[in-house]
């Protein structure tokens, strides 16, 4: 392990442009740097460098963060060998550190079970590719599939020998631990004997996105009807089915190049695409599409194309990936296949052109997927119409963006000819319905606040909240930009004179944050706060170097976004409010001071709406444990008191 002290001296020593300028041709443009991003196709160069800040951030594709960011996404290096490179690149000697036992024991049992899979996977291939049987059996019905070498081997596809035990046996001799083989699922146990798990099975193994293997899937090769189509490694400590995707690790620079994805359901779907020149293709691995899995896909792209088969199953999952996609904010379309047809097996009859074809030209919005496959039954009946709608409706309310939302409700008043209003009722009655299915689940973020009631459409898309914590991010965005920059307040000493005293930026937005016990919705913006609480203590503020490069990832985004807003403070503020200050400082204090109204007025209507409920819920019930509805309405007074306190105090703001 590299040791804190060696890591400061390489990061001290690292330019960010020096580093990005090895793989980047980067030209002076203002204060920073400019090229073509090397993570995107583009033609006009979008990619920022800024020496003085130690970053870079694509305003094309959004990836963003320091020189080891850079390196291990560039060059698909882990955390230490960007380390390593950089301690290269500038002559640092590398100091070891002792790391403790604990962690050095989970470390340990990590990169033995990677060490494994690496050894497991080599020695499947080896068995495909060179052993008698793995070509007489296994070779033979890939090719029979019509998969060619060249993704035979890309994918490191193997397979594993018949007999009982070949590589339990060979792993076990060339020293990895029994132990180890189990939690691996590679092995398993019977009356102490171990035996292989994918014995007589072609090995597909699981990448993670630096083309580590986690885990296998294993296919048998005929079509027994009593043994399982697949097997498939269990869960450990490196393979998080949740958090893997099959072919991502092939499939990420097409992802972010082609900002798109296609999600199919089985490892053949994402290898015959692949041969088809598709090179964004993912799938799951034997288990439903999670959350988790959504959110590694929108790394690089926010946009999903669902790949579905046209029997029921396919049908059931397609339905359910489109909600889970819509409800995490990502954009989805919808190719289905002919009936009976997958995506291998259509891949295998059609020409390359004609599936890429296939897929990009038959690609459907859900509302025209949905009303497709269920308007067939419907008819003219209006019964089963006024289903569809909604069904449709119901999805639409799952999306959490308002601009989007609204744009799909009127698309589907266009298509199914309904009133417009109506449908945004029922979208608005259905997102009510959702929050309060979700609160009553338990704690929920301010993500999950009730919609408004019932809005016209036009207000809806005019006035939606970009973003729910954007007022988070303001303030934050001041922290980390003008945290250090002194503004000035008018006060009373004890002469009742007035007299004027200067604070920093970062001391004023924190005591008064505090003062309130407020606290931020978005976790990497409390996060960042505390860091800011936290150096002020000790009378300093956070360097800019631990902020960019922050252990935990969302911290350090947000970080590297906010510091790369492309505005500036102050032309911002002055083209937003037509206002001119000459004095930077000076034209410091009213955004800032505007950011904490709106801060805390955000607080408060979440705390008005949260105390109406309790009020509805108390008027509803005659619970005599409830809190008397005589003191819920004072807290009622009290609470819009302050909101039109506020709200005033920041008109006057932006007003002035
Ligand atoms: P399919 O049955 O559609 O298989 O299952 P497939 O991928 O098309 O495979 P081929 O073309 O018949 O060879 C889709 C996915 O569901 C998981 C696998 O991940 C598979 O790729 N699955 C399926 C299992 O995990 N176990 C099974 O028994 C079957
Ligand atoms: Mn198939």
């Amino acid at each position: 392990m590299i040791s804190p002290d060696t890591i400061d001296k390489i990061m001290d020593a690292t330019r960010i442009e020096e580093v990005v300028g090895e793989f980047v041709n980067l030209k002076k443009r203002g204060v920073n740097l400019l090229g073509l991003c090397p993570f995107h196709n583009e033609k006009t160069p979008s990619f920022n460098v800024s020496a003085a800040k130690g970053i870079y951030k694509c305003f094309g594709c959004g990836k963003g963060g320091n020189a080891v960011n850079f390196l291990m996404e560039h060059e698909h290096f882990t955390y230490p060998e960007a380390l390593r490179f950089l301690a290269g690149k500038y002559s640092i000697e590398i100091d070891e550190a002792k790391p403790s036992p604990e962690w050095q024991q989970a470390q340990n049992e990590k990169e033995s079970l990677f060490n494994l899979s690496a050894f497991a996977q080599k020695y499947f291939q080896e068995q495909l590719h060179d052993s008698a049987e793995g070509r007489a059996v296994g070779l033979t019905y890939l090719k029979e599939r019509g998969f060619s070498m060249e993704v035979i081997r890309r994918f490191g596809l193997g397979y594993c020998p018949e007999k009982w035990d070949s590589f339990s046996q060979t792993a076990l001799k060339s020293g990895y631990k029994k132990e180890y083989l189990v939690k691996a699922s590679l092995s398993k146990t019977k009356d102490h004997l171990l035996y292989d798990t994918f014995r007589g099975r072609i090995v597909f193994p699981i990448h993670n996105l630096s083309g580590r293997v986690l885990g296998f899937g294993a296919r048998i090769l005929g079509s027994e009807k009593n043994r399982p189509k697949y097997i498939n490694s269990a869960e450990s400590e490196i393979y998080h089915k949740s958090k893997a995707l099959y072919g991502i690790y092939f499939a990420k620079s097409a992802m972010a190049r082609e900002d798109n994805c296609y999600l199919v359901e089985g490892y053949t779907d994402v290898l015959s695409l692949q041969q088809a020149g598709v090179n964004n293709v993912i799938s799951t691995s034997g288990t439903a599409l999670s959350t988790g899995q959504i959110k590694l896909i929108r790394r690089y792209t926010a946009n999903v194309t669902l790949l579905f088969d046209a029997d029921p199953a396919g049908i059931k999952a397609a339905f359910r990936g489109i909600d889970q996609v819509l409800e995490e904010g990502l954009n989805v379309r919808i190719v289905s296949f002919p009936e009976g047809e997958d995506p291998d097996s259509y891949a295998r009859k059609k020409r390359p052109a004609e599936v890429r074809a296939l897929i990009g030209e038959n690609a459907t919005d859900f509302i025209t997927f949905k009303t497709r496959l269920l308007l067939g039954e419907v008819n003219n009946d209006p019964i089963k119409k006024s289903g569809l709608i909604r069904e449709i409706s119901r999805t639409i309310a799952l999306i959490p963006e308002p601009i989007t939302r609204s744009l799909y409700v009127r698309q589907c008043s266009e298509m199914m000819q309904v009133d417009e209003k109506l449908l945004v009722a029922e979208v608005n009655k259905l997102r009510r319905q959702q929050f309060n299915a979700r609160s009553r689940q338990g704690p929920h973020s301010a993500d999950d606040l009730p919609p408004p009631s019932a809005e016209a459409p036009a207000r809806q898309a005019n006035e939606g909240q970009q973003n729910n914590d954007s007022q988070e991010k303001e303030l934050i965005r001041l922290l980390l930009q003008y945290g250090g920059h002194a503004i000035h307040f008018e006060v009373e000493n004890e002469d009742k004179r007035m007299e004027e005293v200067g604070m920093k930026v970062a001391e004023f937005v924190v005591g008064d944050i505090r003062a309130d016990q407020l606290l931020f919705d978005n976790r990497a913006c409390q996060l960042i706060f505390d860091l800011f609480a936290g150096a002020l203590e000790q009378k300093s503020l956070p360097g800019i170097k631990p902020l960019t490069g922050h252990p935990d990832e969302e911290v350090r985004q947000l970080v590297i976004d906010l510091l790369s807003s492309p505005y500036s403070l102050s032309k911002n503020w002055e083209s937003r409010h037509r206002i001119y200050v000459a004095d930077e400082e000076e034209s410091l204090k009213p955004p800032v001071i505007q950011a904490v109204y709106a801060f805390k007025l955000k607080k408060l209507e979440k705390m008005i709406l949260e105390n109406q409920k309790q009020i509805r819920e108390a008027s509803a019930s005659d619970d005599p444990d409830s809190e008397p509805l005589q003191q819920l309405m004072e807290t009622n007074r009290e609470l819009t008191a302050k909101r039109s306190l506020f709200a005033n105090a920041l008109n006057r703001v932006v007003t002035r």
